[in-house]
């Protein structure tokens, strides 16, 4: 869907599929890799989470503690490649899809060296974000690793082609800030694991 491509479109009829070549899109590599990650990582944190209550609740522990390090593990290593499959995939998007890019980021002028906008309510009529924390370069360098690379906006953008921007602004806020929080518990678990392994015996099993 975000690179239709294996069909022709002809009078209102889709024909000449090809499902390989539909599969295998432009934007295919860069969203298998996500999907296959957020598949693990919420897996592996929901599994990971069902065993460290029982465990809590003192229920058959040793099975248990088998068990969430076993889901531990895929939780930890897709937590910490997610960050970087997202940076893959916000890179090939601002290719092929920069009116997505600047919905996401809440980007409405097309500049040079354009600032990382994080959280902040995008007013779509005033075509500003108010409460936002700003990083300069930081989207250029994001989107293009550049940090003087010029980033399109929603201005080059027609207003009729415009995708919504306050809802798509604060889903993908939301998608990083799970991303992040997930990736630090992670490195926690990892330094728990090398400087801090008492902390993970302390009901004495
Ligand atoms: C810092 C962490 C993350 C970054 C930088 C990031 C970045 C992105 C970007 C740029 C896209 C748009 C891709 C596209 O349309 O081609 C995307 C889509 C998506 N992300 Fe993330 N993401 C992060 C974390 C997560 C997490 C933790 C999950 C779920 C557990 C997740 C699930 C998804 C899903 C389901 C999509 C839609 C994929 C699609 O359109 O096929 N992301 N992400």
């Amino acid at each position: 869907m975000n690179s239709p491509t294996g069909f022709d479109y002809v009078n209102g009829k889709y024909v000449n599929v090809d499902p390989i070549a539909a599969m295998f899109n432009d934007a295919w590599l860069s969203q298998a890799i996500h999907m296959i990650l957020a598949a693990t990582v919420a897996t592996g944190f929901a599994v990971a989470g069902v065993h460290a209550l029982m465990i809590l609740k003192g229920k058959n522990i040793s099975f248990h503690r088998k068990a969430f390090r076993i889901a531990a593990i895929f939780a930890v290593i897709s937590a910490i490649l997610q960050p970087l499959s997202g940076d893959f995939s916000a890179k090939d998007v601002a290719k092929r899809q920069p009116a997505k890019l600047a919905a996401m980021e809440a980007h409405f002028k097309t500049e040079e060296n354009a600032p990382l906008i994080i959280g902040g309510v995008p007013d779509e009529k005033t075509e500003t974000v108010k409460y936002a924390i700003k990083i300069p370069g930081g989207l250029s360098f994001l989107a293009h690793g550049d940090f003087n690379a010029k980033v399109t906006g929603l201005d080059a953008i027609p207003k009729n082609e415009r995708p919504p921007v306050a809802v798509v602004h604060y889903a993908f806020q939301v998608m990083i800030f799970l991303g992040v929080g997930m990736m630090l518990i992670a490195f926690l678990y990892l330094f728990i694991l090398w400087r801090k392994k008492g902390w993970l015996e302390k009901d004495g099993c």
